[in-house]
């Protein structure tokens, strides 16, 4: 769906995992270019419907591109900067709230 504007493989700066998959990124990518150039077409569900949902605006706008990162929920996508040993996983519905946030 998606393919980089440079069409050819520049190498890569590392690796990331995605639900246990390995996602190689190139430096300067966000954690969800990454994933979109390797052609994972979504990456989260919505709490609501339960529809499947993949980063839109690329910018911190949307919401759409909510991650887990590390264990941390909640997080942009296009907003991370890709790390190599990164693991992400889908956030399926809505996030937990830290301990003690009610
Ligand atoms: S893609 Fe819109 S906030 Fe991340």
């Amino acid at each position: 769906m998606f393919r980089r504007i440079d069409g050819g493989d520049n190498g890569t700066a590392g690796a990331l995992s995605f639900d246990g998959q390995a996602i190689p990124f190139r430096a300067g990518d966000t954690v969800a270019a990454a994933l979109l150039a390797a052609g994972v077409a979504d990456v989260r569900d919505n709490p609501v419907d339960g529809s499947r949902r993949a980063p839109y605006c690329m910018m911190g706008v949307c919401f759409e591109c909510l991650v887990e990162i590390d264990g941390r929920q909640n997080q942009q996508a296009c907003l991370v900067a890709a790390k190599p040993g990164m693991r992400i996983r889908r956030q399926a519905g809505a996030r937990l709230l830290p301990e003690g946030a009610l």
